[in-house]
C-alpha cells in the first residue's frame, strides 16, 4: 500500500460520505421528514475527525510541500488547496453550529440544508481538482526518494468508519452509508 493508493481510497470513501449525507439531506426535505440530527452530526463528525485531522494534514504536510519542492510551478494549485482545507474545516465547524440550531428549532433545516448542499459541492470540486490536477503531478515529477517519507505518513492514516479497526460510532453512519449505496435507501 502506498500513498497514492490510501489518497484515493479516502477520497473515494469520502465521497460515498458525501453521496449518503446529500441523500439523506433530500430525503428529509421531500418526505418532510423530523431531520435525523444524530446522523447528520455522526457525517459531520466523521469529517471532523478524519478528514480536518488526518487526510488533509498529510497533504499540507507531506505531499504539497515535497511536489512544490520538486516542481514549483505547482505553488499555485497546492496554495489554493491549502486554502480549500483551512475554509473547509471552518465551513464543518459551521455546519455543526446549525445543526445544533435544528435541535431546539426545526425550521432551521432550510438552513442547514442548504450550508450543506454548498458544502458537499465544495469538498467535491476540492477532491476533483487534487484527482484530477494535482495527483497527476505528483506521479509525474515525484520521485521513489520523495514518495518515501509521503508514503510512511498516509499508511498509518486510522480511518475511523472505513479502516481496518471501525470505531463503533460510526456503525449506524456505516451502515447506512452502505444502504444509500448498495440498495439506494436509507431507511432499510
Ligand atoms: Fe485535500
Ligand atoms: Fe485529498
Amino acid at each position: 500500500m502506498n500513498a497514492l493508493s490510501v489518497i484515493q481510497g479516502e477520497h473515494r470513501n469520502l465521497g460515498l460520505t458525501l453521496m449518503c449525507f446529500e441523500k439523506l439531506l433530500s430525503d428529509t426535505a421531500h418526505q418532510r421528514r423530523e431531520p435525523n440530527v444524530m446522523l447528520f452530526r455522526a457525517i459531520i463528525n466523521y469529517l471532523d475527525s478524519f478528514l480536518y485531522r488526518f487526510h488533509h494534514p498529510k497533504e499540507d504536510d507531506f505531499l504539497f510541500p515535497a511536489l512544490c519542492r520538486r516542481y514549483p510551478t505547482a505553488g499555485k494549485l497546492v496554495q489554493s488547496l491549502q486554502n480549500d482545507h483551512h475554509n473547509g474545516a471552518k465551513f464543518c465547524l459551521q455546519l455543526d453550529e446549525t445543526l445544533t440550531a435544528c435541535e431546539s428549532d426545526e425550521d432551521r433545516f432550510v438552513d442547514f440544508h442548504e450550508a450543506a448542499l454548498i458544502y458537499i459541492s465544495y469538498e467535491r470540486r476540492h477532491i476533483g481538482t487534487e484527482e484530477a490536477e494535482l495527483l497527476p503531478l505528483a506521479r509525474q515529477h515525484l520521485t521513489e526518494s520523495d514518495w518515501e517519507p509521503i508514503n510512511n505518513s498516509f499508511v498509518k492514516n486510522d480511518d475511523p468508519m472505513f479502516g481496518d479497526q471501525p470505531k463503533q460510532r460510526y456503525q449506524k453512519l456505516s451502515r447506512l452509508i452502505t444502504n444509500v449505496c448498495i440498495f439506494n435507501d436509507p431507511l432499510l
